[in-house]
């Protein structure tokens, strides 16, 4: 198993550790446009090899994309991330063209790879990403929902005092701090409804900070967050080398399911060896649905973006 990271930033070289930890892959390359970088956190996470005794052989590229000929899976983490105030949308101006490059790049020489995106705005780079390179649709996959289900699950556990691994959370819709969608009436305490178990005002605050999760942490670190990124990127990729169909929200092109098409947003999707392999309906109800389509709408009208840039 071979896996490429594009992208040694904090994101990418946190996604990039939890692979090799978690030894999903025997080969995994790490590429960064910065002469040097790649190679020196390739170099200094091998040799945390026998300190953490795991045996993936990590390298490092400075764009060289012959380096990772072959690749079963590639992240895609480029472009920059936002800083304190700014939305992800705002990064669509750099990024787009960062991940157009990306993309064809690595598909040169990885022809049959599934490719995972999380660079921002990921729900506008996972569409780009499907419609410039003409790949089956299962083998795209947006990684956001994963993320904020994961800090859903965290608010969950705050205001309920319980641990965190006892909660089935999910977020679906855009990955953006206007068009996340917190699904709070299926929320679970092992089998309890959190509904009732926390009162209206209090569910409603905890799926306000999820929304705003990323945003807070921008404003804490100057910078956009690495930690649950990086995991969250390395658990979807878990899921697909190990074949494991695990259901985690992400960013998949719909065509009819959830009343959309001609759209990448975040569902809840089977993932194993093929990519994405199944949507899940969760029903959602009158206002859930009504939701959900606003955050069609929002994501669309920066899909447009695109068209305007010229990418698509
Ligand atoms: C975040 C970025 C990675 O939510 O989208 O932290």
């Amino acid at each position: 198993m071979k896996i490429t990271v594009v992208g040694a930033g904090a994101v990418g070289a946190t996604c990039a550790d939890n692979i090799a930890r978690k030894e999903l892959a025997t080969e995994l390359v790490l590429l960064d446009i910065k002469e040097g970088f790649a190679e020196g956190k390739a170099m200094d996470m091998m040799q945390t090899a026998t300190l953490l005794g795991f045996d993936t052989k990590i390298t490092g590229s400075t764009n060289d994309y012959s380096k990772t000929a072959n690749s079963d899976v590639v992240v895609i983490t480029s472009g920059i991330p936002r800083k304190p105030g700014m939305t992800r949308e705002e990064l669509i101006g750099t990024n787009a063209n960062i991940v157009k490059g990306v993309v064809e790049n690595t598909l040169k020489y990885s022809p049959n790879a599934i490719i995972v995106v999380i660079s921002n705005p990921m729900d506008t780079m996972t569409y780009l990403a499907l419609k410039s390179s003409g790949l089956p649709k299962n083998r795209i996959i947006g990684m956001g929902g994963i993320l904020d289900s994961a800090r859903f699950k965290y608010y969950l556990s705050q205001a309920l005092n319980c641990s965190a691994n006892d909660l089935h959370g999910v977020v679906i819709g855009g990955h953006g701090d206007t068009t996340m969608i917190p699904l709070t009436r299926l929320a679970q305490l092992n089998g309890f409804a959190v509904s009732n178990l926390l009162d209206a005002a209090t569910l409603q605050k905890v799926a306000a900070d999820t929304m705003v999760g990323g945003a807070t942490l921008t404003g804490l670190l100057g910078t956009s967050a690495w930690y649950a990124p990086g995991a969250a990127g390395a658990a979807l990729v878990e899921s697909i080398v190990r074949d494991e169909k695990k259901v985690f929200p992400c960013c998949v092109s719909l065509d009819g399911e959830y009343g959309q098409k001609d759209i990448c947003l975040g569902v809840p999707v089977v993932i194993g060896k093929n990519g994405w392999e199944k949507i899940l309906d969760y029903k959602l109800n009158d206002e859930e649905q009504a939701t959900f389509n606003k955050s069609a709408d929002a994501v669309r009208n920066m899909n447009a973006v695109l068209h305007d840039m010229n990418v698509i």
